[in-house]
């Protein structure tokens, strides 16, 4: 390994032995010395041997086993997921699937009781429910997620509110019917609040440890060239776009791998 190599400022340790008690999997090779070496989890060959600008972090293979929607996923694969892991508040069922309330107030002054709302004009928050979210998330944990924080139309509120009327779900907007985190996700686990009532219809999985995941869509490869050579001609990397499928989703108040969760607000047609 070149020891000479000047790696990014802020980088994982290389060439450490590893602790008796970590697990690594079989696919990330360790050098001689049984220590970390590039190739435990770059996938790129000889990468210490290329120029820095030369590499590009969104290639497949750039970590070992990727691309990772996550890069906590990457991390797990050798540190111990249990002892890492941020509290996920947003678990609020106990084994016997029966509400949990110590996460309550990450976000409630006064915890409501779901068998009997109070309404949602009494209740408190912690924050304006605009900014609940900041904080824990980026105010960009995803593509369109700050684009999104506008204010509606009147024919998208037409719309929204048709949808609110004729499916009974609450889409909840901010002060000025703006878009908000909360009014596509529904924060609760699935099952605390009335699955039945407008506040409480979202997606029906209770998995969060899987999460919002994704898998790579056939139709990718196919995608990415057509979009190529348009890219190329902007000075941007083909990688930024990737068509991707969701294949898990959690903690949304209608699907948006069909495209229903859009429909709320936008309609194709026009
Ligand atoms: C323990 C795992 C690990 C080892 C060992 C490792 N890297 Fe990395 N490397 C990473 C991770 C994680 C990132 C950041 C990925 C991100 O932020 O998206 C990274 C980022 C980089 C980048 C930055 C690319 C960019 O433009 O931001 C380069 C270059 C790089 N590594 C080269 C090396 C070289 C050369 C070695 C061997 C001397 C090495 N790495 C060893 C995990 C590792
Ligand atoms: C190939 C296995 C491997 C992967 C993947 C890996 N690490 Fe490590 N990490 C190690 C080893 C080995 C050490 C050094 C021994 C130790 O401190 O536990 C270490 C040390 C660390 C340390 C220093 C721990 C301390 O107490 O000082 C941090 C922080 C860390 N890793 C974070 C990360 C993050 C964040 C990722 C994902 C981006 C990651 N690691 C991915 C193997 C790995
Ligand atoms: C991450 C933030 C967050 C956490 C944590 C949270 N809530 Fe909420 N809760 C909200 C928001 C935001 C609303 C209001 C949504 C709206 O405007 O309709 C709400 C509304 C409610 C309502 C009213 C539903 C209705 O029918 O109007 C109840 C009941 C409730 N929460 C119970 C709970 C309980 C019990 C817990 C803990 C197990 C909890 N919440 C944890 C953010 C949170
Ligand atoms: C106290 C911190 C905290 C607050 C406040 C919080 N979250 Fe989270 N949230 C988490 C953690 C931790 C996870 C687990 C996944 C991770 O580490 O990102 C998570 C996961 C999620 C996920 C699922 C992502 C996945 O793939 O697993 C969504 C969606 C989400 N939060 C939305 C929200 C929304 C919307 C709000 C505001 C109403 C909110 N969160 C408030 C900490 C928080
Ligand atoms: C227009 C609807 C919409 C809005 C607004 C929105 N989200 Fe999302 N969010 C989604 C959808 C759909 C997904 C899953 C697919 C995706 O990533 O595009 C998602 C995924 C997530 C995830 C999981 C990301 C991952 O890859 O694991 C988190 C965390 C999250 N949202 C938090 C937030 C927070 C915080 C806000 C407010 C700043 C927000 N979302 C605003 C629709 C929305
Ligand atoms: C609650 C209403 C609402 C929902 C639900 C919604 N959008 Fe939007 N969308 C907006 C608003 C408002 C804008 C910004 C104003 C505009 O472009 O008309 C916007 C803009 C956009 C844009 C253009 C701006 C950009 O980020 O490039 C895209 C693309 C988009 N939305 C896609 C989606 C997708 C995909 C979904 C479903 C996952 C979705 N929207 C769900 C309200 C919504």
């Amino acid at each position: 390994m070149a020891q000479e190599y000047k790696l990014p400022a802020v980088h994982h340790q290389v060439a450490v032995t590893i602790p008796a008690d970590m697990q690594i999997p079989e696919n990330f090779k360790l050098d001689k010395n049984k220590q970390l070496q590039c190739a435990t989890c770059h996938g790129i060959a000889d990468i210490e041997n290329i120029p820095l600008e030369e590499i590009d972090p969104q290639a497949t293979d750039f970590l070992n086993g990727g691309p990772y929607q996550k890069l906590t996923n990457f991390c797990y694969a050798c540190h111990d997921k249990q002892d890492n892991q941020k509290l996920n508040i947003h678990k609020m069922l106990n084994k016997q699937q029966q509400v949990n309330q110590d996460h309550c107030d990450f976000c409630h002054l006064e915890i409501p009781d779901p068998a009997e709302p109070p309404g949602k004009e009494v209740l408190k928050f912690r924050l304006p429910k605009a900014k609940l979210c900041w904080g824990c998330h980026l105010k960009t944990p995803h593509l369109n997620a700050i684009t999104h924080q506008q204010k509606l139309s009147d024919k998208m509120l037409e719309q929204l509110q048709k949808t609110q009327d004729q499916q009974q779900i609450r889409f909840p907007l901010g002060e000025d019917k703006q878009v908000i985190c909360i009014t596509c996700h529904n924060s609760h686990q699935y099952g605390v609040l009335d699955a039945d009532s407008e506040a409480g219809k979202q997606i029906a999985n209770t998995d969060l440890d899987t999460g919002i995941s994704y898998q790579p869509h056939a139709w990718n490869e196919v995608y990415q060239q057509d979009k190529q050579k348009r890219l190329e001609e902007a000075g941007r990397s083909v990688h930024e776009l990737t068509y991707q499928r969701l294949s898990t989703e959690v903690l949304l108040r209608l699907t948006a791998k069909d495209g229903s969760l859009c429909r709320v607000c936008h309609s194709f047609k026009d």
